[in-house]
C-alpha cells in the first residue's frame, strides 16, 4: 500500500482531518505553500497533489518539505495502489489553488490525464476551487460557462479576487489570499465532521446459515451499502462499529477505521447488535439477515441419499424490531432497509411503506432489489420514510452517494 496514505484501523478512526492541495501551474502556487503551512498547523493532513506543470512554479522537494508527505504527479506514481483512488477516498476535503483555466476546463469535462484530475474524478469529498488567472481569461465565456456548470455540480469555485495581476495589469483574476483560502477551507472540514461524538452501529452484510459444517444457506447481499455508510460517516467523524457478515476483504477495505466485529449467523449478529445497542447513538440495519435457518445444523456433512431431501427451517429472530422495541440508550435511533421486489399485488415502495409501519423503526431505507439491481456495486435508487411510512427523501445514485445522503437525513433528525 501506499505508505502516503496506508494507516491501520486504529490509527485511522481518530486521526487528523485529511486534505488534497492540488496545485496546478499558475504562478499564484507561492502561495499555496502559505496555504499548506497554515493549513498543518491547524492539524490537517495535508497531501500536495502537483500537475507537472505546477512543478515549474514551485519543485516537489519543496511540498514534501513543507507537507511531510510524499509527493506525486502521475498516475502510474504509487501505481500499485492506485493511489488517484485511494487518494480521492481518502480525503476529507479536496482544494484546488491555484486552479487554472486549463484545469477548470478539463473538470468540467472530466479529463483525467494527471494525478490531479484523475484523484477530482473520483472523489466524493467537497471540492473547492480557487481560481486564479487574467481578467480576459476569467471573463472568457468558455470559462464562465465551465465555472458556472462545475457551481451546478456542487463544486465550490471561489470568486477571484480583484488586484494587481502578473502581467502588470490590474483586474479580476488574482487567487484569494492563503489565510483566506485556509479559513474557508477549515470552517468547509467543520462542516463536513457533523456526526463527530455520534456512535453508530451499523450491521451489513448478508448471513449465513448453517446447514452443516460446509453448506450453508445464504443470500446475494455484498455488504457493500453497509460499508459506504461506514465509510461516510467515519469520514463524517462519527465512531463507527461495523458488524459484518461475510463480507468479503475488499469490500471491508472500504470500511477502515471503523472497529470491525465479524459474524456468520443471524444468531451471532444478534448478539453482537445486542451488545453494541448499549453504546450506539443510532443503529443502522444494512444486513440482509436470512428470515429462516435449518432447524439442525448437522455436526458432520451431509451425504446423498438418492431421496429427495426436506429441511426444517425455523424463523429466526427479527433483530431490527427487536432492537426498535427494546432500545439499548435512551434518544436512540434505530434505522432499518427494506430491500424490496415489487409484484402484480403491491410495488416496491408499497412493501417498504407497510414494513416500515410494522418495524417499530425509526427511519427505513426502501431500496429495490433483483437479481440484477441493488446488489454490489450498482447504482440504486432510495425512497427514505420514517416509522410511519411518510416519505422524507427519494435519491438515485452511486451506494457512496447515496450513503452520503442518508446520512445527511438522519443527521438532520438527531439532536
Ligand atoms: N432484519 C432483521 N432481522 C431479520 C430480518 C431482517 O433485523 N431476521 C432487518 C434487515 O436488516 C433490514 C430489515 O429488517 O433492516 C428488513 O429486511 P428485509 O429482508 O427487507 O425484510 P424482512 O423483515 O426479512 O421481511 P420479508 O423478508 O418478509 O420482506
Amino acid at each position: 500500500m501506499n505508505s502516503a496514505l496506508a494507516g491501520n484501523t486504529a490509527e485511522r478512526a481518530h486521526s487528523k482531518p485529511r486534505v488534497v492541495l492540488g496545485v496546478t501551474g499558475g504562478i499564484a502556487a507561492y502561495k499555496s505553500c502559505t496555504l499548506l503551512r497554515l493549513l498543518s498547523k491547524a492539524g490537517v493532513d495535508v497531501h500536495v497533489i502537483p500537475t507537472p506543470s505546477a512543478l515549474e512554479m514551485v519543485g516537489k522537494t519543496t511540498w514534501e518539505a513543507l507537507s511531510g508527505n510524499p509527493v506525486y504527479t502521475r498516475v502510474t506514481e504509487g501505481a500499485d495502489s492506485v493511489t488517484h483512488i485511494r487518494y480521492a477516498q481518502e480525503a476529507d476535503l479536496i482544494i484546488v489553488a491555484p486552479a487554472t483555466a486549463n484545469t477548470l476546463a478539463k473538470v468540467r469535462w472530466g479529463l483525467a490525464d494527471n494525478l490531479l484530475t484523475s484523484t477530482l474524478l473520483a472523489a466524493t469529498c467537497p471540492v473547492i476551487m480557487a481560481p486564479a488567472m487574467h481578467t480576459e481569461m476569467w471573463l472568457d465565456e468558455a470559462t464562465v460557462d465551465n465555472v458556472a456548470a462545475l457551481r451546478e455540480r456542487g463544486i465550490e469555485i471561489i470568486d477571484v479576487a480583484t488586484g494587481a495581476l502578473t502581467s502588470g495589469d490590474i483586474g479580476a483574476g488574482r487567487m484569494l489570499e492563503p489565510e483566506e483560502l485556509a479559513d474557508i477551507v477549515l470552517e468547509r472540514l467543520k462542516a463536513t465532521r457533523d456526526f463527530e461524538g455520534v456512535r453508530i452501529a451499523i450491521s451489513a452484510g448478508g448471513t449465513h446459515e448453517a446447514l452443516d459444517p460446509v453448506r450453508f444457506i445464504g443470500n446475494r447481499s455484498s455488504g457493500r451499502f453497509g460499508v459506504e455508510i461506514a465509510r461516510a460517516a467515519l469520514r463524517r467523524g462519527a465512531d463507527v462499529c461495523l458488524v459484518a457478515a461475510n463480507v468479503s476483504a475488499d469490500v471491508l477495505a472500504g470500511a477502515h477505521g471503523a472497529q470491525i466485529r465479524r459474524v456468520e449467523s443471524a444468531l451471532d449478529m444478534q448478539a453482537a447488535m445486542r451488545e453494541e445497542a448499549g453504546s450506539a447513538d443510532i443503529i443502522i440495519m444494512a444486513a440482509a439477515v436470512a428470515d429462516y435457518r435449518p432447524s439442525q445444523a448437522g455436526e458432520t456433512k451431509r451425504k446423498k441419499t438418492g431421496e429427495s431431501l426436506q429441511i426444517e427451517l425455523v424463523e429466526n429472530p427479527d433483530i431490527l424490531a427487536e432492537l426498535a422495541a427494546h432500545r439499548g440508550r435512551e434518544g436512540q435511533m434505530v434505522v432499518g432497509f427494506a430491500a424490496e421486489t415489487g409484484d402484480e399485488k403491491a410495488s416496491a415502495l408499497d412493501y417498504g411503506i407497510a414494513k416500515a409501519k410494522s418495524k417499530g423503526a425509526d427511519v427505513l431505507i426502501v431500496n429495490e432489489v433483483g437479481a440484477t439491481t441493488g446488489f454490489g456495486d450498482v447504482d440504486t435508487a432510495i425512497t427514505i420514510v420514517n416509522g410511519e411510512g411518510k416519505i422524507l427523501s427519494q435519491a438515485e445514485g452511486s451506494k457512496s452517494r447515496m450513503a452520503q445522503h442518508i446520512l445527511s437525513v438522519l443527521r438532520e433528525r438527531i439532536n
